[in-house]
Parts: structure tokens; C-alpha cells; sequence
């Protein structure tokens, strides 16, 4: 067997797994359900469980695949759990289901680059994402971004996506910073903070109950949580790195550049007068284009954005694909080149319909979202908490010298408050899931 690839720089785990969670999931996916799902009282459920659940989540998924040095399927078995193989077959299934259609989402971005360039969408940002957004020019553009990540994945540059990650961050992080600026100075601005910020306290307690499953399903998808991708990232650590410390980062930094991209959205939603809950998927790409359009140098500012933003989504995509890909060649003994394009390839068959119409993209996001990844979070940890909490613990506390106390509370968080969130949120699911397929 060949010896197995490591990071090739100290930070490149940090870059990989910071550029694996930052993505559409903050930039389209996060502002357009925090619009949809009522503002503030979503983005508080939403901040609560990503430190409740998706950081104890996190933090087992980095102790079985440094510990395994294994891809999601592998991993179990070397780890002496070999029952519990099925948690990877779970995750290789999301990621078919996600790349699916995140690569049509990137599909948009590259029509929005070249609609920057054109002026395409300058004064028409409706419009311009109703033909965008579904089919035949979704398709080939779906198409389009599907082959670059498949290229990518195939020629296995590793440190290829770890230079990618440190031009796109930091890149990101300003040009928002840029459009939270200019979005301040609309008019529509105070009530956009309003609807964005202030949580009504006398209805959040109910509101955070009924918001839970879209905000655990965000979580989990913003951070890259319940499939395999961050199992697969650490199993090629080739230090003990403090896990705890890595996961606070990557969290921090996730987290930071959705707050941001909500700063940047909402001011402009409310200037347009466009009412924040009826968008549905395309909320964000219609608000970003409405302020490119008017932006001074608008044109320029949004080439530059959505450059990024494609940047971004290639990350993540990368990561997604890298999960099925390891697997194939790890258990099917296969090159990489060949699995890589098959793989791609049904991947994109699978997605069609989700570039044709767009019930079928919100059915296909809430299945992997509502089902797969909770599931495969909910099973995570129930494995860590309960049937492995001895090795996780000591495999956490290698790197982290003396975490005694850390490692019992996290054990009982993955225990108890986890495994109850989330088993309600999959029950929610499921229900929710079979309305959408009853009412096509
Ligand atoms: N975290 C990515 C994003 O926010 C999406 C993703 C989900 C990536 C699941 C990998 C696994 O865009």
C-alpha cells in the first residue's frame, strides 16, 4: 500500500477544513433560510447550536480520522468498529445527494461572474436569477463546475487547494466587509438590522423550538458536519495537533463569514423593498445583485465577489468529492483519475433534476440536510458518547495536555443534549421531508 499523503504545511489542515466549511453554505444558503425562517430568532438558535452541537460533533469527527488515518467507510473498522462502517456508507450517500446540487448553486456563480462582466443582472437582479437559476443554462453551467472540481480531485493537488484557501479567506472576508459598509449607508438599512438582529425575547424561546431543524440542518451543513469530510481531513494529520484549538478556529472563522454575509445581504434586501421571506433560494443572489448594480463600480466589486465566492465553492465542493473519491480508492483498490470522472459523472445524473427545476433543488437540500447529515451526526455521536468515549477522549486529549475536565464534558454533551437534538431534528425530518415529496 502506498504510504498515505500528509498535510504539506502546518496550517494546511486548518486551510483544508476552513476552506471545506466556508462556501455557499454561508454566503447563499445562510442569509436566504435566516430571511426565510423569521431573522433574528433564527440566528440565535442557529449561533447556539453550532457551539452546542456542531463543535462536539466536529471534535469527533477529527478523533476517528486521526486516529484511523482512514477514509469514512475505512475508518471504523481500523478503529476495531467495524459494525459501525454504515456511518460512512451514510456520508458517501450525502455527498452524492449535496454535490449534486451545490454544484448547480455553483453553476449560478459562474453565470453571475460572466452576468458581471456583461451587466447582465445590473438593474434586472430578478430577472436575471429567474433564467439563471433553472434549466438549460443552469444545466450547462452545473456541468461546467462539476468538470473543474472533478479536475481538481483527479489530479490530487493537495497543496493546490490549501493556496487556493488563503487567497479566498481573506478575500472573502473583506470584499463583505466592503458590502456591509456601502449597505449601511442605504436607507433601508435600520430595518434590515432590525429584522436581522434583534430577536423578539418574548416569542424566542417558542420560535428556537419550531427553528431548530433548519438551524441544526445549518449548522451541520455550514460546517461540514455529519458526512465524513472532516474524518476524511484529519485522517491525514500527521502530528497531534491540538484538536480542541483547530476546531475553535474553523468554527470561529465559519461562523464569522456568515454573520458577515447577513450584514451585507439584509441592508440591501430591505432598500429594494424586496420582501425577505419570499425569495426562497434565490434571496441572496437577487440582494448581492441588486447592490452590485448600484454599487459605484459595481460591475468590478462583483466580478471580484463572485470570483471569490466561486472560489469558495470550489473548496467546499473539493471537499465533498475528495470523501467519495478516498473511499473508492481505498476499498475498490481503483486510480484516482478514473474513480474521480465516474464518480463525477453519476453525481451529475444524479443532479439534473435539481438544475431543471427548483422544487427539485429544495427537496434534494432538504433531504441531505433534514436526513443525512443529522442522521449521520446523530449516529456520530452516539458512537463517540457512548461507544467509544474512551479512545475519543484519549485520542482528544493527545495535543491537548492535561483536557481532563474538557473531555468528560464533552463526552455528556455528545451523550445527552446532542443525541436528544438531534434525534428530535431527524423525527422533524423525515416528517418534513415526506410533506414535500407529498405535495409534488
Ligand atoms: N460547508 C460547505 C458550505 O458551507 C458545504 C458542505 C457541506 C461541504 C457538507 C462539505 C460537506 O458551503
Amino acid at each position: 500500500m502506498a504510504i498515505r499523503e500528509t498535510w504539506a504545511t502546518r496550517i494546511g489542515f486548518i486551510l483544508a477544513a476552513v476552506g471545506s466549511a466556508v462556501g455557499l453554505g454561508n454566503i447563499w444558503r445562510f442569509p436566504f433560510l435566516t430571511a426565510e425562517s423569521g431573522g433574528a430568532a433564527f440566528l440565535v438558535a442557529y449561533l447556539i447550536l453550532i457551539v452546542v452541537i456542531g463543535l462536539p460533533v466536529m471534535l469527533v469527527e477529527f478523533v476517528i480520522g486521526r486516529r484511523a488515518k482512514q477514509n469514512v467507510v475505512g475508518a471504523f473498522p481500523e478503529i476495531g468498529a467495524p459494525t459501525w462502517k454504515f456511518i460512512g456508507a451514510i456520508g458517501a450517500l450525502a455527498g452524492f445527494v449535496i454535490l449534486s446540487y451545490y454544484s448547480v448553486v455553483g453553476g449560478w456563480v459562474i453565470q453571475y461572474i460572466v452576468g458581471s462582466v456583461t451587466g447582465g443582472y445590473a438593474g434586472n437582479a430578478e430577472a436575471f436569477f429567474g433564467s439563471a437559476a433553472e434549466g438549460t443554462n443552469a444545466l450547462a453551467y452545473d456541468l461546467l463546475f462539476m468538470a473543474i472540481v472533478a479536475g481538481i480531485v483527479s489530479l490530487g493537488v493537495r497543496d493546490g487547494l490549501e493556496r487556493a484557501a488563503k487567497v479566498m479567506i481573506p478575500s472573502v472576508v473583506g470584499l463583505l466587509v466592503i458590502l456591509a459598509a456601502y449597505g449601511a449607508t442605504l436607507s433601508g438599512a435600520s430595518e434590515g438590522y432590525a429584522y436581522y438582529l434583534s430577536p423578539d425575547m418574548s416569542t424566542i424561546v417558542g420560535d428556537a423550538i419550531s427553528l431548530l431543524p433548519d438551524a441544526a440542518g445549518q449548522a451541520f451543513f455550514t460546517l461540514s458536519l455529519g458526512m465524513g469530510v472532516m474524518i476524511t481531513y484529519a485522517s491525514y494529520l500527521g502530528e497531534d495537533r491540538n484538536l480542541l484549538h483547530d476546531s475553535l478556529l474553523i468554527v470561529a472563522v465559519d461562523t464569522f463569514v456568515a454573520i458577515l454575509a447577513g450584514l451585507a445581504v439584509f441592508p440591501f434586501l430591505f432598500a429594494q423593498g424586496v420582501d425577505p421571506g419570499a425569495g426562497g433560494v434565490g434571496t441572496t443572489f437577487v440582494g448581492l445583485a441588486s447592490a452590485f448594480g448600484t454599487l459605484p463600480g459595481g460591475q468590478v466589486v462583483g466580478f471580484v465577489f463572485f470570483s471569490m465566492l466561486f472560489l469558495a465553492a470550489l473548496t467546499s465542493a473539493f471537499s465533498i468529492l475528495e470523501v467519495i473519491v478516498s473511499f473508492a480508492i481505498d476499498t475498490f483498490d481503483v486510480d484516482r483519475r478514473p474513480a474521480t470522472v465516474a464518480i463525477a459523472a453519476v453525481i451529475f445524473l444524479v443532479g439534473v433534476p435539481t438544475a431543471m427545476s427548483l422544487d427539485y433543488l429544495t427537496l434534494y437540500d432538504a433531504i441531505a440536510n433534514q436526513i443525512l447529515l443529522i442522521g449521520g451526526g446523530l449516529l456520530l455521536a452516539i458512537f463517540g458518547g457512548w461507544f467509544f468515549a474512551s479512545e475519543a477522549s484519549d485520542e482528544l486529549r493527545r495535543g491537548m495536555p492535561g483536557g481532563e475536565t474538557l473531555t468528560t464534558v464533552w463526552i455528556w454533551v455528545l451523550r445527552v443534549p446532542v443525541v436528544l437534538v438531534l434525534a428530535y431534528v431527524l423525527y422533524n425530518g423525515i416528517v418534513a421531508v415526506a410533506g414535500i415529496v407529498g405535495g409534488m
